[in-house]
């Protein structure tokens, strides 16, 4: 099936590694233009010669999303290239904390990493996707926005605000051509999440080996009808259909991908 992203450009942020890399590499291999974006210039550089190596188009952008000049010198640089069709909102952190152990800090913090950073992108590109009528706005969010439980409080609420602001930001763009939606994904097989949770392994007596490690975590941290966690390119052939003109009629939408993770009708 041709999606029609031949000729769009997009730019991923946080695709240095994890879910952003699987993102840009499908997006450039359906023929978008991809604009690769990380902190670390390094990680960056090398995801963008690994889809240039298979023969898709790819730059980089580099900054901190936190600040407004790492977000000027992202949408800059992005801008540079041509204009920005699709922006998906992927990069962010979760780092592992309960209760007790996240501070008012640490909550102002992750909103800021989580949150802000999501609006001010969507700010930098608006105006010129206004201008051409075209485009779309994709928020990374999670099944934890709509099934939060004790653990990762600050990061469950910033998932929530993710999906709360691509909804108010659909009504936004009323009649403008431009979309917005979320991905919801479950827990997905990444380098950050595979350490996380073999960090937790041996505490927990889950086992040794990784295939040990996530059947258990697939049974008692995140039990779903597939049985497994999923996988990024799961993630990404989602981001691929909502970017492209096939689309057109889904927004402020919720497209979960978790194998059942969350349970009920959301
Ligand atoms: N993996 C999952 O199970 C899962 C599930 C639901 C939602 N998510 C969401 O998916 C997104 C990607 O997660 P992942 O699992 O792929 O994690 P990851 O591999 O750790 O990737 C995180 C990315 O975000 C970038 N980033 C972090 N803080 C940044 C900042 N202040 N400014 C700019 N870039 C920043 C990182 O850039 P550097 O390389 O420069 O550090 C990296 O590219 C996150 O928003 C996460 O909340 C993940």
């Amino acid at each position: 099936m041709d999606l029609h992203l031949t000729g769009k450009r997009a730019l991923v942020t946080g695709a240095s590694s994890g879910l952003g890399e699987a993102i840009a590499k499908a997006m450039a291999a359906e023929g978008a233009d991809v604009v690769v974006h990380g902190r670390d210039r390094a990680r960056a550089e090398a995801v963008a010669a690994a889809v240039r190596a298979a023969g898709g188009t790819a730059g980089t952008a580099i900054g901190d999303l936190t600040t407004d000049a790492g977000a000027d010198a992202t949408a800059e640089a992005a801008l540079a290239g041509g204009p920005v069709d699709i922006l998906v909102n992927n990069a962010g952190v979760y780092p592992s904390r309960t209760w007790d152990e996240a501070t008012a800090d640490d909550w102002r913090d992750l909103y800021e990493t989580n949150v802000i950073s999501v609006v001010r992108m969507i700010k930098r590109l608006l105006p010129a996707m206004r201008g051409r009528g075209w485009g779309r706005f994709i928020q990374i969010g999670g099944g934890l926005a709509l099934q939060p439980g004790a653990d990762l409080p600050d990061y469950n609420a910033s998932l929530a605000a993710r999906h709360n602001l691509t909804v108010s930001l659909a009504r936004e763009l009323k009649g403008s051509g431009i979309t917005s939606n979320t991905v919801a994904p479950g827990a997905i097989l990444v380098d950050t999440a595979q350490r996380h949770f073999t960090g937790l392994a041996a505490a927990r007596g889950w086992g040794e080996t990784w295939e040990e490690i996530e059947r258990k975590v697939a049974e008692e941290v995140v039990p779903n009808d597939i049985g497994r966690m999923g996988r990024p390119e799961e993630i990404a052939a989602a981001v691929l259909y909502l970017s492209g003109p096939l689309a057109d009629y889904v927004t402020g939408t919720t497209l979960r991908v978790d194998g059942g993770t969350v349970l009920g009708v959301h």
